[in-house]
């Protein structure tokens, strides 16, 4: 990996550790699109440079390509499709009550399009990460990628945080930085910041799987 780009910060302590040093991280997936990110762990996870494991994709719109993906990895998908709930709480309830049927340590939002509340962030405190296309604190919130085109910057980029409450927000575990180009539109940024994502996301994991292996009790 070439690290020009890249900003990363010191592991943040969870105070909780996998049952035995050197087992595999278990990680839910969250994601609403197309997946390349979860893709991207898979990835990661197949050739070597992750060790953990994915219980199950949580997704919340029908179409999502993220299931195809999903089944080539042999990796259970569960629809919790946002429509069919009374509010954001009673999504995030059954969202948590299935990672934690899934035996989930580590929650991967990827893509995940939905605002989280304190129901879901009070069952993985500390252990939820979302993957946003922007370098944080700017750009916070939908459609990032045209917020950095308007507003004239020439970087942006992405971020791997921890989720909290406040969107956005939550402590920054990896940034990378991407030029903003003569004639791009939200498109081509896009396609150049997904390059840079699937190289942080799988690495942010990895930091906080290898915190793990150090801190697990013996
Ligand atoms: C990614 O670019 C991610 O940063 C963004 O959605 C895309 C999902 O792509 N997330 C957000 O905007 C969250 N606020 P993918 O489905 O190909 O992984």
């Amino acid at each position: 990996m070439s690290e020009s780009n890249v900003l990363v910060s010191p592991p943040i302590s969870s105070g909780q550790g996998s049952s035995a040093p050197n087992a595999p991280i278990k990680l839910g997936v969250m994601a609403s699109g197309n997946g390349s990110n979860f893709e991207a762990v898979a990835a990661a996870i197949a050739d070597g440079r992750l060790n953990a494991k994915i219980q199950v994709l949580i997704y919340n719109n029908p179409q999502a390509k993220a299931v195809e993906r999903a089944k080539n990895h042999g990796v259970p998908a569960v629809l919790l499709n946002h429509r069919e709930f009374d509010s954001r709480e009673a999504l995030d309830a059954k969202v948590a009550e299935t990672l934690k049927q899934y035996d989930v340590d580590w929650v991967i939002m990827a893509g995940w399009m939905r605002i989280v509340t304190q129901t879901l962030i009070d069952a993985f405190p500390g252990r939820m990460i979302n993957i946003h296309p922007s370098l944080l604190p700017s750009f916070k919130g939908i459609r990032a990628i045209e917020q950095a085109l308007a507003s004239n910057v020439k970087i942006t980029g992405c971020t791997v945080h921890i989720v909290t409450l406040e969107m956005d927000s939550g402590p920054i575990l990896m940034q990378a930085a991407v030029p903003i180009l003569e004639g791009d539109d939200a498109d081509s940024l896009h396609r150049r910041i997904q390059v840079q994502e699937h190289r942080i996301l799988p690495a942010a994991i990895a930091l906080q799987a290898a915190k793990e292996t150090v801190l697990a009790p013996t």
